[in-house]
């Protein structure tokens, strides 16, 4: 990936006061990269994403409770927010990272945000209450930065298409702008979870990008799709959660009838850790 160079000052800003303050002193339009940190290339390609399609950028570090369930990694999740100032430092605005209290005075919030039915499935089936957590941030987010353009990656494939729903359905004005899954050189999509894995796990965790490729090379023929999510499924080298091909709206499987966009969309443990890989395929043919 080729990086932009450092060309603005990036202020630090912890509280919603300050964040609001900050940002009607910034002229012209502003696009917001929602993070919780820990950044990497993949992060770097949305802030890339964001300088192309705005005059400032502000990126949220957050890492939202409202989004982890009972026994999930809240805690653990990684957390190094000079590291971060560090790797978006001159690139960005602002970068805004609140407290948990500052950002939720009472926790959980009297009147939260739903994802609805999409929210329930996938993702949402193993993690429930996840997509509401989501929903709910980046609506704060997106009303305290008040931005032109959000900016989302790819690799949430589940997390993408419900902020797009949010988005359209509660007329929020602002235009979701998505990127492409950033990959490290092996393959296995950029992940601030990936830290988790050791190298067996990460060569183990190479069967889901292998899938990915395997799906986008049997696209146009929706047979051929199926039959390599279920090749995958078969394979013991993750301990799969789904590997399906979904309808993009509204994320229900995709019938041998299907013709059209679908959304290709990987969920598997590899060593203890969820990882994640997506692609949409364009299917024309049986
Ligand atoms: O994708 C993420 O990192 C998070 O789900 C998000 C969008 C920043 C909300 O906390």
């Amino acid at each position: 990936m080729t990086r932009p160079g450092p060309d603005r000052t990036t202020a630090l800003v912890t509280t919603k006061a300050a964040l609001r303050e900050a940002r009607a002193a910034l002229p012209g339009t502003v696009a917001l990269v929602p993070t919780m940190g820990a950044l990497h290339d993949g992060h770097l390609a949305l802030v890339a994403r964001a300088r192309e399609v705005a005059d400032h950028v502000i990126l949220s570090d957050f890492v939202n409770p409202l989004q982890f369930g009972p026994g999930e990694d809240y805690e653990a999740y990684p957390r190094d927010l000079d590291a971060d100032l560090a790797a978006v430092d001159g690139l960005v605005d602002l970068v805004l990272a609140p407290s948990a209290e500052e950002m939720y005075p009472v926790l959980p919030p009297t009147v939260s945000v739903s994802a609805g039915r999409a929210g329930t499935l996938l993702e949402g089936a193993a993690r429930p209450g996840h997509f509401d957590g989501v929903v709910t941030v980046v609506t704060k987010l997106l009303t305290l930065a008040a931005p032109d353009v959000a900016v989302f990656g790819r690799k949430d494939a589940q997390q993408l298409a419900i902020l797009t729903r949010l988005v359209a359905d509660l007329d929020l004005p602002v235009r979701i702008e998505p990127v492409e899954i950033q990959r490290e050189p092996s393959g296995l999509a950029r992940s601030s979870r990936n830290t988790y894995l050791s190298d067996a796990g990460r060569d183990r965790a190479l069967v889901l990008s292998r899938t990915i490729t395997a799906a986008r090379e049997a696209a146009p023929s929706v047979g051929a799709v199926l039959g390599t999510l279920d090749d995958a499924l078969a394979s013991d080298e993750a301990e799969w959660a789904y590997a399906l091909a979904v309808d993009p709206a509204t994320l229900d499987p995709i019938t041998p009838e299907h013709r059209g966009e679908a959304l290709v969309v990987l969920a598997a443990r590899v060593e203890g850790t969820r990882l994640l890989d997506a692609a949409v395929v364009s299917l024309t043919a049986p």
